[in-house]
């Protein structure tokens, strides 16, 4: 059995090196480009860190394949083989980036055989460093991890994310099902705007649950390693097991509170993001300074 611990270390260092380059576009005024939406941004920065970290890790690893969120956007394929695969989101939290709000962090996932063997998530604004690796268990800035282990859905804070459809199926399913879960009453619910991050608080214990309809594979695979090495629990929405490329995903602190929750909501439709492989929603759509 392969031991990944050096592919691990050079994707930390690597995500580390290329956070500079989002940090130095931050504060700066962005040309911002629609994709598959109004809400669904994209900039030069993203564009740039993601062909940086491709770059940097095919030099290293000539025969490892990869998954990334702009790279699609451009008509790339989203196929999982069982081929070591970088699955990259450069900048998850684009519209945070775009206004400067600061959440946004690169997000990497590496798998074998289909199987998740690390998570890489640096919230680079906060400089928080999260990653896990298959049975070693999962880290904040070098600190083991821990989900709270609530059990009783009352006593939760859950973080969910409205993503950026706006068809009125997606939005009333999305608001409806912040009702219900309001309702049963949980403590809280709340949304960072990046679901890598959002997912990662299960993970710290800081809530203990999160949800998601409509995000993509690049956008949680780093992050459900990272939960499910702090002690919680990733499925589908519908209950069935967590299936990455399906854009549904409850990640929680106990079975108890994610059947609780899968039980709660209701999903809208969603392509899978690997339904027809090559497709390109970079559709230039429109340009923005902000
Ligand atoms: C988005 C963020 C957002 C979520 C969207 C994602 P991006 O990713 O994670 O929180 O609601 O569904 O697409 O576009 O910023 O990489
Ligand atoms: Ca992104």
């Amino acid at each position: 059995m392969s031991d990944w611990t050096e592919c691990l270390k050079f994707g930390i260092n690597l995500t580390k090196q290329t956070s500079e380059i989002i940090l130095n576009a931050f504060k700066q005024q962005k040309q911002v480009h629609l994709k598959s939406s109004q809400a669904d941004l994209v900039t030069e920065t993203d564009l740039r860190v993601e062909t940086i970290l491709k770059s940097a890790i095919r030099d290293k690893y000539p025969v490892h394949r990869f998954i990334g969120e702009e790279s699609v956007a451009a008509g790339e394929c989203v196929e999982l083989t069982d081929s070591p695969t970088w699955i990259i989101d450069p900048i998850d939290g684009t519209a945070n980036f775009v206004h400067r709000f600061p959440f946004v962090a690169i997000s990497i996932a590496f798998t074998v055989n289909k199987q998740m063997e690390f998570g890489i998530v640096y919230s680079c604004v906060e400089d928080k460093l999260f990653y896990a690796q298959k049975g070693r268990g999962a880290f904040l800035n070098g600190e083991p991890l821990n989900a709270s282990g609530q059990e009783d859905i009352s006593r939760c804070v859950v973080v969910t994310e409205i993503g950026a459809e706006r068809d009125d199926l997606a939005l009333s399913t999305m608001t409806s099902n912040i009702f219900r879960l309001l309702r049963i009453p949980v403590h809280g619910v709340r949304a960072l705007g990046t679901a890598a991050v959002d997912m990662c608080q299960v993970a710290t214990g800081g809530a203990d649950a999160y949800y998601h309809i409509g995000m993509h594979c690049w956008d949680i695979a780093a992050s459900s390693i990272i939960v499910q090495e702090a002690g919680g629990v990733v499925m589908d929405t519908d209950g069935s097991p967590f299936d990455m490329m399906s854009r549904r995903v409850i990640a929680a602190s106990s079975t108890a509170v994610a059947n609780r929750i899968s039980q709660v909501i209701q999903a809208f439709p969603c392509r899978r993001d690997d339904e027809d492989q090559c497709r390109c929603i970079c559709g230039g759509k429109g340009v923005n300074s902000v």
